[in-house]
C-alpha cells in the first residue's frame, strides 16, 4: 500500500451526471487518482464497504478500473463487484448495487459522449439506493477535490478482469460477474417474456441499434437468445472503445442509419436504440418515430399491461424541460405527476418514497422503481410488452394517445461550444425580463406566466433553485431555456419548444410547421443571435 502526494489539480465539480471531462485529462498523472480519493473521501471512506464497479466499455475504462480497484483496496473496502471485461450496463450497476446491498458503485462513463483518446471519459458515483450520488454528497466529493494532499493506492500487477470469479487485491475481495445475467432476470420478472416471445414467434420484426456500446451483449442476450428475435435483430452489437467511431445518442441525428431502415421499404415492425451506457432509449415504429417525452406518456397509459405494473403506477415524474403530454395521461388515470429539475437523480427520493412508479425525460431516458437509474432496455421491452398484449402498431398507439390527450407537439434546439459568457449573457437577460413578461405579446403568443424553475423536493424538503427558465404562453405554447450542465467544452444553450394541439385536424402536421410560432418567439425573448451570434442550432431533436 502506497500513501502518495498530491496537489488539487482544479476545480472539479461533479455535474448532475458525475464527472465527465475529456479523456486526456482523466489520464493527466495523479487526475484520475484524485478524483477517486475525493469521492472515496467525500462519502466518509470506504472502509469495509462493498462496492459495484463498472463501465460502458469506453477507451481507457479497462485501466481506470484497475486503478480503482487497487485504490479501493488501499482505503480498506472489503469487496469490489466488477462485470467481466470491465463491463456494466449504467442501470445493470443500479441493479447490482441493490440485489447485493452494496454500499454503493462507481461508473465509468460519459453516457452519450462519444469515446476515445480524443473524445470523453467519466466517473460517477452511486449510492446504496442504486441511484446518482445526492448534491450533499456531490459537493463533499467536491470540496475534497479542493483541498486533497494525499491518495492511497495499493502496488500489484493488473488482474485480469475477464476471469469471472474471485480474486484478492491485498485483503480485498474482487469478485468478476457476468454483466448480463443478475439484468436478464430482472426484466424476465418484470415483463410476460412469454408473451414477448410468441409476438416474435408471429413474425413480428424488430432493429435494436447499440450503437457499438454498452447495450449490445444485454440485447443479444435478452431480445435474441432469450425472446426468440432473429439473428441480425442487434446491430452494432459489440461495444467498441470508440464507440465505432460514432456518437452514441440515440436519437433521430445519431441513430440515423436505424431510422433510414425504419422509414426505408421493408422497415420492420419496431426500431429502437439505446446510448453509451445503456440507460437512454430511443423508440420508432415503421415510419413512426416516438419523441422520449410522448414515449413516456404511452408507458404510463399502457403500463398496466405488463405483469410489474399490473395494479397501476403510483405517481409519475417527468423533468421540467419535458412535454407536458405525460401531465395529460396521469390527470386521467388520477395519479400524482411530479416535476422535477433536469437530471435523473432528482426522481431518485420520489422513487425511494414510493410516490412515483415511472420516471422520464425529454432526453431519451425512461425509467421505473425497478432500479434507481434510466434504463434503455428496459424501455424498450415495456414497450414490446405493451405491443404483444394489444396488438396494435407503433403508429396506432401515437395515434390513440394524440386523439384520446391531444398532441404536445416537441422539439429540443441544442446550440454547442457557444462561449461561456455570451450564453451567461443571455440567461441573465431573460432572467431579467421574467417580471414583467406575463400578460405581454411575444410575437403572435401572450405570455401566461414566466419564471425561473426551482425545485423543492416533497421528500427530503432541499431547494433547488436556478433550474431552467420556462415562459407558458396562452393556447398551450411553452418554451424552456436552459445551459447543459453535462458538455465539457464552452457552454450549450438547450431550446425545448412546445405546442399542445387538440383539434382532430391537426394532430398529424410536420412537428415543424406546429412548433413555429413558439420558436419565433423563443428567438425573439431570448435575443439569441444578438447575444450570441448563433442563428441556427447544432442539434434538433
Ligand atoms: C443531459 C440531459 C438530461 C440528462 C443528462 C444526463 O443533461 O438534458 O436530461 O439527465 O444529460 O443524461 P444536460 O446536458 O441538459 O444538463
Ligand atoms: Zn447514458
Amino acid at each position: 500500500m502506497q500513501t502518495v502526494r498530491t496537489d488539487p489539480i482544479d476545480g472539479q465539480k461533479p455535474g448532475t451526471s458525475g464527472l465527465r471531462k475529456k479523456t486526456a485529462v482523466f489520464k493527466r498523472p495523479r487526475y484520475l487518482e484524485n478524483y477517486v480519493q475525493s469521492t472515496f473521501d467525500g462519502i466518509d471512506g470506504v472502509q469495509n464497504k462493498t462496492l459495484v464497479v463498472g463501465g460502458d466499455g469506453r477507451f481507457f475504462n479497462d485501466a481506470a478500473i484497475q486503478i480503482i480497484l487497487r485504490m479501493a483496496a488501499a482505503n480498506g473496502a472489503a469487496k469490489c463487484i466488477v462485470g467481466q471485461g470491465g463491463i456494466l450496463s449504467t442501470p445493470a450497476v443500479s441493479h447490482l448495487i441493490r440485489l447485493r446491498k452494496a454500499d454503493g458503485g462507481l461508473i465509468l462513463s460519459a453516457s452519450h459522449n462519444p469515446g476515445g483518446p480524443d473524445a470523453d471519459f467519466g466517473l460517477k458515483y452511486n449510492g446504496a439506493n442504486g441511484g446518482p450520488a445526492t448534491e450533499t454528497v456531490t459537493d463533499k466529493i467536491f470540496a475534497r477535490t479542493t483541498e486533497i494532499e494525499t491518495y492511497r493506492i495499493a502496488a500489484g500487477d493488473d488482474i485480469d478482469l475477464e476471469r469471472i470469479g474471485d480474486t484478492q487485491i491485498g485483503s480485498m475481495q474482487v469478485e468478476i460477474v457476468d454483466p448480463v445475467a443478475d439484468y436478464a432476470e430482472l426484466m424476465g420478472s418484470l415483463f410476460d417474456f412469454a408473451k414477448i416471445r410468441a409476438l416474435f414467434a408471429s413474425g413480428f420484426t424488430m432493429r435494436f441499434d447499440a450503437m457499438h456500446a454498452v447495450t449490445g451483449p444485454y440485447a443479444h442476450a435478452i431480445l435474441e437468445d432469450t425472446l426468440g428475435a432473429a439473428k441480425g435483430t442487434v446491430m452494432n452489437g459489440v461495444p467498441s472503445p470508440t464507440f465505432g467511431g460514432g456518437h452514441p445518442d440515440p436519437n433521430p441525428i445519431w441513430a440515423k442509419s436505424l431510422m433510414d431502415i425504419m422509414y426505408g421499404a421493408d422497415a420492420p415492425d419496431f426500431g429502437a436504440a439505446s446510448d453509451g451506457d445503456g440507460d437512454r432509449n430511443m423508440i420508432v415504429g415503421r415510419g413512426a418515430y416516438v419523441t422520449p417525452s410522448d414515449s413516456l406518456a404511452v408507458l404510463t397509459a399502457k403500463a398496466h399491461l405488463a405483469p410489474a405494473y399490473k395494479d397501476g403506477l403510483a405517481g409519475v415524474a417527468r423533468s421540467m424541460p419535458t412535454s407536458r403530454a405525460v401531465d395529460r395521461v396521469a390527470e386521467s388515470l388520477g395519479i400524482g405527476c411530479f416535476e422535477t429539475p433536469t437530471g435523473w437523480k432528482f426522481f431518485g427520493n420520489l422513487l425511494d418514497a414510493g410516490k412515483v412508479t415511472l420516471c422520464g425525460e425529454e432526453s431519451a431516458g425512461t425509467g421505473s422503481d425497478h432500479v434507481r437509474e434510466k434504463d434503455g432496455l428496459w424501455a424498450v421491452l415495456l414497450w414490446l410488452n405493451i405491443l404483444a398484449e394489444t396488438k396494435l402498431s407503433v403508429a396506432d398507439l401515437m395515434a390513440d394517445l394524440w386523439s384520446t390527450h391531444g398532441r404536445c407537439y416537441y422539439s429540443r434546439h441544442d446550440y454547442e461550444e457557444v462561449e461561456s459568457e455570451k450564453a451567461n449573457a443571455m440567461v441573465d437577460g431573460l432572467r431579467a425580463k421574467l417580471p414583467s413578461l406575463a400578460g405581454s405579446t411575444i410575437g403572435k403568443l401572450r405570455v401566461e406566466t414566466a419564471d425561473e424553475f426551482a425545485y423543492d423536493d416533497p421528500v427530503d424538503g432541499s431547494r433547488s433553485s436556478n433550474q431552467g427558465i420556462r415562459i407558458v404562453f396562452k393556447g398551450g405554447a411553452r418554451v424552456v431555456f436552459r445551459l447543459s450542465g453535462t458538455g465539457t467544452q464552452g457552454a450549450t444553450i438547450r431550446i425545448y419548444l412546445e405546442q399542445l394541439v387538440t383539434d382532430a385536424d391537426r394532430l398529424h402536421m410536420e412537428p415543424e410547421s406546429a412548433l413555429e410560432m413558439v420558436r419565433a418567439a423563443a428567438l425573439q425573448l431570448s435575443e439569441l443571435t444578438a447575444k450570441t451570434g448563433w442563428v441556427d442550432p447544432d442539434v434538433v431533436t
